[in-house]
């Protein structure tokens, strides 16, 4: 059985990631989108939001998983007998630092192959981070995240004047 993972932050995901998650998913008899939980973090999102969100969204593919890990990604997907990484390249200036956890994953485990699928050119310059920044001073996040998040994106950034 060919078992993905497509980890990440997902803080929070944009359609950039459930792009990867629909391809990755005719790929592959299964794929666990695992969000990263990251104590040195401070999430805009919690871990069960993030989560939730992944789930409402590509929760009706049916080879689809959404579940959280910490701590070494090798060891989770080991542990979820995965035998692929995938990756989203969006452009050059992502593939220096994938190429590097590319190689120190392979070296935690050789056995586990790293691959990457290119980012569709609609969302080549989707982040969650410039969606954010975006967001938070009210420019328009339209078509980049899914609609159910959008008001709750606004939301967050509302701050309090008294
Ligand atoms: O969405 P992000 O934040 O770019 O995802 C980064 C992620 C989760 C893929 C990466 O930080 C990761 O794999 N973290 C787990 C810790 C780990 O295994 N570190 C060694 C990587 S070489």
């Amino acid at each position: 059985m060919k078992i993905a993972v497509y980890p990440g932050s997902f803080d929070p995901a944009t359609n950039g990631h459930l792009d990867i998650i629909k391809r990755s998913g005719a790929l592959f008899d299964k794929v666990i989108v695992a969000v990263l939980n990251n104590p040195n973090k401070k999430p805009l999102f919690s871990i069960k939001e993030r989560m939730g969100i992944l789930k409402k969204t590509c929760g009706n593919l049916e080879n689809v998983e959404i579940d959280s890990f910490s701590g070494l990604l090798m060891d989770y997907a080991k542990s979820k007998n995965a035998n692929t990484i995938v990756k989203g390249l969006r452009a050059v200036s992502d593939f220096e630092y994938e190429l590097q956890m590319a190689h120190m994953n392979k070296k935690l485990n050789p056995d586990i192959e790293t691959i990457f699928i290119m980012t569709s050119s609609k969302y080549s310059y989707l982040s969650s981070s410039l969606v954010k920044e975006v967001a938070q001073f009210g420019g328009c996040i339209r078509g980049l995240v899914p609609e159910i998040i959008e008001e709750d994106i606004y939301r967050r950034f509302k701050k309090v004047t008294v």
